[in-house]
């Protein structure tokens, strides 16, 4: 089953241009600038009447979630809330009028997503599931959905769904979106450019050697950090929980510029911190973010889509990935993460199909 592969997490991750075929096929169509979700085809009319969003999940699916909130803010232009589903759960959630909520999971089965799924279901809420599970619990209890159609995952990190989820909600977001204030071009380069994206992570796949090497470089220290900005932040929320789970090395992921505001003491000479520098608005802030890191000894590893001198300077890892839409360089700049953290456990002698203390689905609360 796992054919050229030595582990599922390979296997999947090696996957993702053809499960992201899978999420878009029959979905997007960027020349008649349309979107058919078959699963939402009775909420067409609905959806235009919400006002907000609540996006749910756990671990890496509220990662995706977190993505999702730049994604819909922008795109659809709704008021965009994210919620650990453990959290949603015991606060006081006012579910206004006019509130979606969407359920995100891979597996269908997670304890705390079901539970609050119960919860704002109970307090009036409609209730979307993104799940990736056929017939899962989850997907069962919503009201209406989109599955990911990445195939099975059976490798404890989320890789190949995680990228699921946050195509969904890119189609989501322009879905929702269209028949506000997108124009009809704006969707159409929009899409085409999503469905680039299986190509664009297939050229990146190709990075698999140099992630090796970094990952051999860097597995011996014990801290990481992990900065990303706007829409990549939760790219680095994620980058570092891969590296957690597989590898137990102790990672943070952070919005770049907090760190100055408490974790920049942490730095010291050879700490190693990955920073996703593609091009967007922030990209001349993240370069700062990076000086500050280098003057006080760190190793940076950047993630970019354009090198340029600046980072040459201030890097002695740059990751070449290739170009996106930016709001969908996250799906990209993933990739060498997950590499990364894939090679740092095998170098470590880790078994990162089973991690320890971890299960694929978490079933209780
Ligand atoms: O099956 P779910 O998507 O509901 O699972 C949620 C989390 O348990 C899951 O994403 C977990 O964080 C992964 N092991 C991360 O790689």
């Amino acid at each position: 089953e796992l054919g050229r592969f030595e582990h599922y997490m390979q296997k999947e991750i090696h996957e993702q241009p053809e499960s992201l075929r899978m999420t878009l096929s029959g979905r997007v169509d960027s020349r008649t600038a349309n979107i058919t979700l078959g699963g939402l085809t009775n909420f067409e009319r609905q959806l235009s009447h919400f006002k907000r969003v609540l996006l749910f999940g756990c671990g890496s699916a509220w990662h995706a979630g977190l993505i999702g909130e730049y994604l819909i803010e922008e795109l659809a232009e709704l008021p965009t809330e994210v919620q650990y589903s453990s959290e949603l759960r015991y606060r006081n959630p006012l579910i206004e009028e006019g509130t979606l909520a969407i359920a995100i999971s891979q597996s269908g089965e997670t304890a705390d997503t079901l539970a609050a799924l119960h919860e704002v279901r109970t307090r009036g809420a409609t209730v979307l599931g993104i799940v990736n599970n056929v017939g899962s619990t989850i997907a069962r209890e919503t009201d209406a959905g989109v599955y990911l159609h990445v195939g099975p995952e059976i490798g404890v990190a989320s890789t190949k769904a995680f990228l699921g989820q946050v195509t969904v909600l890119s189609m989501l977001a322009v879905y929702l979106g269209r028949r506000k204030h997108l124009s009809r071009d704006t969707i159409s380069t929009f899409l085409s450019e999503l469905e680039r994206i299986p190509e664009a992570i297939e050229q990146t796949l190709l990075l698999e050697s140099q992630m090796r090497e970094i990952a051999y470089k860097f597995s011996g220290r014990q801290n990481w950090l992990y900065l990303g900005r706007g829409i990549n932040y939760p790219t680095a929320l994620e980058g570092a929980l891969k590296l957690k789970e597989v590898s137990y090395i102790h990672a943070e992921g952070l919005p770049a510029a907090e760190m100055k505001h408490g974790p920049i003491a942490m730095i010291d000479e050879g700490m190693p911190v990955v920073v996703i520098a593609t091009r967007d608005v922030t990209y001349q802030k993240i370069l700062s973010n990076m000086e500050e890191v280098r003057s006080r000894g760190g190793e940076v590893i950047a993630i970019v889509n354009q090198p340029d001198a600046q980072i040459e300077r201030l890097a002695k890892n740059v990751v070449v990935v290739p170009r996106t839409q930016p709001m969908l360089s996250p799906l990209v700049a993933s990739v060498p993460l997950q590499l990364l953290a894939y090679h740092a456990a095998l170098s470590r002698g880790l078994d990162v199909d089973k991690p320890r203390n971890l299960a694929k689905s978490v079933t209780v609360e």
